[in-house]
């Protein structure tokens, strides 16, 4: 009965929008010189063409036929895609504020308390404040050097668990889920002088299992309809109540299990304990200064807590995966890679984070998977707030603007051979190239204001961590299979491997 009223009142709400819509558009006339893209119809626009093939590769297709700047219009949702050099520096550099927001849909309205965050913030003061904040704290070269030391030891003791493991010599093993406790490790640190003792402890278990909900949840495609078409949003009423259900759950772990602990030991410490503990240690410290000072708020506090677990540990484990899936498949590179380490290192002295410095064929490997493995293929959507005019066209206020990065990294105009993993083009024709954008044709991080700001922070896990896995064992597919399979899922924003790798790792050292 219930569903049989919402479908009724579905159909009423659908004609009068369908009249609304009509009457608006020949009301507003053909004023708006949209860019080119697929047919749309009232209300739906192109979704019904369209459905959810929205991924880079998607995009790709569409650039060949609609141009460098088309638009998507999906339901209420407008998408422009943009897919050359030029445009992509117009929006990211020349005319950055401008383009500056985040287009947020309804999953992340509600995970991010609607932009109360750093990543999905509305460009703008609040944005500034919060990235300032957490620049001391994690976004300096200076951390880097404050932390690599516990990263390495982190790292070696992921080769010493794989070394003592005898199935890792043999059937393999699922090296993720070891690397994964490794990268919470090393945020966690950062965060709140905290680290987890193995796979098993409870604490990390139930951290992993609601970020693991939260990802999926908000990487799903499957809500898109309701996002579009704003009166089909009835029916997920239970995928959002699930959503809400799990941040709450999450919001709740890190209040009671971190800053609230944080906030109970400063009292302590300052009710005549130990003095110098009250100095600014890790990430937690500097928040509740800046909370204390009524800078930011208790959910500001919580947001950046948030953003530090969706931002820093996926992306930083799914760029693993890919990196030492390709070395497995290139055993030639992998070989290389480990004549590299030797020769420049010496026999058995471990990778530092300088080490990583000195050695540019590793340095090479990491930015060529970034390059063919994009984790961002389009960056975080960018947003204007008001009517722009972009390469001839009108792009509508609050528009989407995904820049397809990875096109721009793997269009065969601007890079030779670009569908194979060679390495050697960062040290041959493309060695002016970096990670930070200072070539517009290779932006996996993003440049300009919204650009990311974790990039030396990955940088420096990934140097240290592929080193030290290359530098003491062999990497090799599991038994009976000749490769690694490379199927990719593509999500709301991130590509990750579809399937997580059972990998044999060989000690070079008894
Ligand atoms: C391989 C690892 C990583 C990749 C490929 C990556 C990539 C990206 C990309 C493409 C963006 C969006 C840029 C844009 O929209 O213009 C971004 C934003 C961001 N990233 Fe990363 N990231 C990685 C690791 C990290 C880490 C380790 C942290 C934190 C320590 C981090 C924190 C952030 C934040 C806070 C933003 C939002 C910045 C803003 O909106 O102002 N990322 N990242």
């Amino acid at each position: 009965m219930d569903l049989l009223l919402l479908l009724q009142k579905t159909l009423v709400s659908l004609f009068s929008a369908v009249a609304a819509a009509i009457l608006i558009s020949k009301l507003r006339g053909k004023r708006l010189n949209l860019p080119p893209g697929p047919f749309a119809l009232p209300i739906v626009g192109s979704w019904l063409q369209i459905g959810n093939n929205l991924g880079h590769h998607d995009f790709t297709n569409y650039a060949k036929k609609f141009g460098q700047l088309f638009l998507l219009r999906m339901g209420q949702r407008n998408i422009a895609v943009i897919s050359s050099t030029e445009l992509a520096r117009e929006v990211l550099l020349t005319r950055g504020k401008e383009f500056g927001s985040r287009s947020r849909n309804i999953v992340y309205d509600i995970f991010t308390g609607k932009g109360q965050d750093l990543v999905f913030a509305e460009y703008g003061d609040h944005w500034r404040k919060m990235r300032r904040i957490m620049s001391v704290p994690f976004f300096t070269n200076r951390v880097v050097q404050q932390y690599r030391r516990e990263w390495e030891t982190e790292v070696a003791k992921v080769v010493e668990e794989v070394r003592r493991n005898p199935a890792a010599a043999e059937e393999g093993v699922v090296l993720r889920r070891r690397l994964e406790l490794m990268v919470y490790n090393n945020v966690y640190k950062m965060m709140f002088d905290k680290r987890f003792d193995s796979e098993e402890d409870p604490l990390f278990v139930k951290l992993k299992s609601v970020n693991g909900e939260r990802s999926k949840l908000g990487q799903s495609l499957e809500y898109n309809f309701g996002d579009f078409v704003p009166i089909l949003r009835p029916f997920l009423r239970g995928y959002l109540k699930t959503c809400r259900e799990v941040m709450s759950r999450r919001l709740n772990i890190y209040k009671d299990s971190f800053i609230h602990q944080k906030k109970k030991s400063v009292v302590a410490t300052r009710n005549g304990m130990v003095e110098k503990n009250i100095d600014l240690k890790c990430g937690i410290d500097h928040f509740l200064e800046a909370q204390k000072n009524g800078e930011i708020n208790e959910d500001n506090v919580l947001f950046i807590v948030e953003n530090m677990n969706a931002a820093a540990i996926d992306t930083t484990v799914w760029a693993l995966e890919w990196a030492i899936a390709e070395l497995i498949n290139n055993p030639r590179i992998q070989a290389k890679l480990r004549t590299e380490i030797d020769t420049v290192l010496g026999p058995k002295n471990q990778v530092t984070e300088p080490d990583t410095h000195k050695l540019p064929y590793l340095q090479a490997v990491i930015k060529e998977t970034l390059r063919l493995r994009m984790i961002v293929p389009c960056l975080v959507p960018h947003m204007n707030l008001h009517q722009a005019n972009l390469g001839g066209y009108d792009i509508p206020a609050e528009c989407r603007i995904y820049i397809n990065a990875w096109w721009l990294a793997n269009n065969p105009a601007h890079w030779g051979k670009p569908e194979e993993f060679r390495p050697k083009r960062f040290l041959e024709e493309e060695s002016n190239v970096q990670v930070n954008g200072n070539n517009i044709k290779y932006i996996p991080f993003g440049v300009g204001r919204r650009n990311c700001p974790g990039m030396l922070i990955a940088m420096a896990v990934l140097g240290i961590t592929l080193g030290s896995l290359v530098q003491n064992f062999e990497l090799l597919p599991p038994p009976g299979q000749s490769k690694i399979d490379m199927a990719e899922n593509s999500g709301q924003f991130a590509t990750r491997m579809l399937n997580h790798a059972t990998i044999v790792l060989k000690p070079r050292y008894v």
